[in-house]
Formats: C-alpha cells, sequence, structure tokens
C-alpha cells in the first residue's frame, strides 16, 4: 500500500505517516528475460514495503567526444538523478568472462561524470546471478570495487549469489530455493536497516 508523507487526520487526531522508501533496482544484464533482473525484482519483493522502480542503462557508450561535444546525454543524467531520489539501490550483476558487464560499468562510468556525485552515503546492496558454479561471485565483487570510488553505503548481509541461475527461478520469476530466499530476505534486511538508521524515511 501507497502512504503520503506527512500528518493524516483521522477520528483520533493526526498521526505521522512514514514516506515510503523508494528503491531502485538494476540488472547488470540488459536482457528482457536476465536473471539478473528477476533476482532485482526478487530483492525488491524481500524488501517489503517500499516504492520500485528499475533503472534503464541502455545507455550510449561512454565517449569523451559526445561528453565534450554534445554534454552529458539526457538518459545518463536522468539516471543519476533517479539514484540521488532513492532511498537505497539494488544491483543485481551477471558475471561476464570473470568481471563485471560493460553495459554496468559502462553506467557507472557515465553518472561519474556527472556533476555531484548521487552514490555518496547511498545504501546500496548488491547481489549476482550467473549460469557458472560461484553465482558471479567475481563479478559481485567486482561491482563492489568499481563502487568503493562513489563512497556508497554497501551493506554486508548474507551473500546472495546464484550459481545456476537459470534454473533457480519459477515462472513467476520468483527464486526457488530456500537457501538463496533466506539470503536474500537477510541482505534486504540489513538494507532497510541501514536506510532507517540514517533515518533518510
Ligand atoms: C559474454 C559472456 C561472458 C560470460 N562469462 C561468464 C563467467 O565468467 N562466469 C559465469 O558464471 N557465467 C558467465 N556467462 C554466463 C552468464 O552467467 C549467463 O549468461 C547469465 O545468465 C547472465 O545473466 P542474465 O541471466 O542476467 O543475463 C557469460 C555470458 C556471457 C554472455
Amino acid at each position: 500500500m501507497r502512504h503520503a508523507s506527512g500528518p493524516l487526520s483521522t477520528e483520533e487526531g493526526f498521526h505521522w505517516v512514514a514516506a515510503m522508501h523508494r528503491l531502485l533496482g538494476i540488472s547488470g544484464s540488459l536482457r528482457r528475460d536476465a536473471t539478473n533482473r528477476k533476482l532485482v525484482r526478487e530483492a525488491a519483493r524481500l524488501y517489503g514495503e517500499a516504492e520500485y522502480a528499475e533503472a534503464d542503462i541502455r545507455l550510449p557508450l561512454y565517449d569523451g567526444d559526445i561528453e565534450e561535444g554534445l554534454g552529458i546525454p539526457e538518459e545518463v543524467r536522468g539516471l543519476a538523478e533517479r539514484i540521488a531520489a532513492s532511498d537505497a539501490i539494488l544491483i543485481a550483476a551477471p558475471e561476464y568472462n570473470k568481471s563485471i558487464s560493460g553495459s554496468l560499468k559502462n553506467a557507472l562510468d557515465w553518472v561519474s561524470r556527472v556533476d555531484g556525485n548521487p552514490w555518496k552515503d547511498r545504501p546500496v546492496a548488491v547481489m549476482s546471478a550467473a549460469a557458472g558454479r560461484g553465482g558471479g561471485e567475481v563479478a559481485q565483487y567486482a561491482v563492489r570495487q568499481a563502487l568503493q570510488a562513489f563512497r556508497p553505503r554497501i551493506v554486508n548481509g548474507a551473500p546472495v549469489m546464484v550459481a545456476a541461475a537459470h534454473s533457480e527461478f519459477d515462472g513467476d520469476g520468483h527464486l526457488t530455493s530456500k537457501s538463496y530466499i533466506e539470503a536474500l530476505t537477510q541482505l534486504m534486511a540489513a538494507l532497510r536497516a541501514e536506510v532507517e538508521l540514517l533515518g533518510r524515511r
């Protein structure tokens, strides 16, 4: 259920109604049926009550000539604004040849060129899904490393690295394994606690 922020008038008087947490999901894989898209949506579901939106990282390739000649593309500015307007960010990373996907790195690089730093002190949960047995562990740590320079608050809940990811989601896109659901639930609880600790909401 959606709540507006501000005093609510009831028969008993005024109650302060907390605004919903605003989550932004980023799938490091662009394809429509990406397991990482399913994972980031599962994360939002398990976070509990919140407003959820998904970022589009289908951006032009970073090119200094575009930046100098035309300026930072509108869609990059829009992404930076969405990050800045969120209480927490969920990033699900695929593993491409033992590292971060080019599209995700490209998005991080573009956003780093926008004035200000929308990541600063923002709670972030990083997770991964991959075909391999490691569940994208190497890529996940590469994402954490790439984010470090922006000084977000990356939460360290239970690690979520979904291995053999193609067989881990049902037809509705839900995780089927109890252990992954538990780990993701724990990670989301850590993220919610971080948002509340910061008093963002
Ligand atoms: C270019 C490329 C490189 C890949 N390299 C790895 C890898 O290093 N480790 C791994 O576990 N899977 C690797 N895979 C398989 C991906 O894990 C698999 O395609 C996965 O489903 C991608 O995530 P998605 O479902 O969110 O698109 C690779 C796939 C591609 C397309």
